[in-house]
């Protein structure tokens, strides 16, 4: 059985980190009016608290990924809601959870590109680099954390966890 083991990350730690990224984005997005995509689910508590630290005016969308078990860039990746706004000329930056393996936001880069956005840039909380198995890598990171897997702040296990306002490793035991 699965169960938490610890805490990783805690509330303080996740809101002085998520404070100073939604800084970093208010400077680099100032006068630009960009299309924050959110990735549904996991980045919804994320996204909702840096939209609300980054205090400058922009646009707010939703896009979900169905991913069917593969590993790679050209694997079984489809949008499962696509984005309702236009992304042609826009400055569109991608709000996910984790980088992981990099395939998800590979795939996701790739199919937001043909739409030609004026910029199109991606904002991770949690990067997981040892588990790269494609070349990607986010322009804005929350926090860099080892091989482990991890609930909480949106994140999940089987829709479990979602909730919990800190970030903990879920393990054997
Ligand atoms: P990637 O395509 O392998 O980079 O995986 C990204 C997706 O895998 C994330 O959006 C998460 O939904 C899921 N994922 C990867 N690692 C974890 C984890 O430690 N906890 C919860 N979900 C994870
Ligand atoms: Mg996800």
């Amino acid at each position: 059985m699965l169960k938490l083991q610890s805490t990783l990350i805690t509330e303080k730690e996740i809101r002085a980190r998520v404070s100073t990224l939604a800084s970093e984005l208010r400077r680099a997005y100032a006068g630009t009016n960009p299309l924050i995509l959110c990735v549904l689910k996991g980045a919804f508590i994320f996204a909702a608290d840096l939209v609300r630290d980054m205090d400058i005016p922009l646009e707010l969308d939703f896009i979900q990924l169905a991913s069917y078990g593969s590993g790679t860039c050209a694997g079984k990746l489809t949008m499962k809601k696509d984005a309702c706004a236009e992304i042609e000329g826009r400055d569109v930056l991608i709000v996910e959870d984790i980088l992981d393996t990099g395939a998800s936001l590979c795939y996701l880069t790739e199919y937001l590109k043909r739409k030609n956005p004026n910029s199109l840039r991606v904002c991770v909380l949690v990067d997981k680099p040892a588990r790269r198995t494609v070349d990607f890598s986010a322009d804005f990171v929350g926090f860099e954390i080892p091989d482990e897997f991890i609930v909480g702040y949106g994140l999940d296990c089987a829709e479990q966890y979602r909730a919990l306002p800190y970030i903990g490793v879920l393990g054997e035991g």
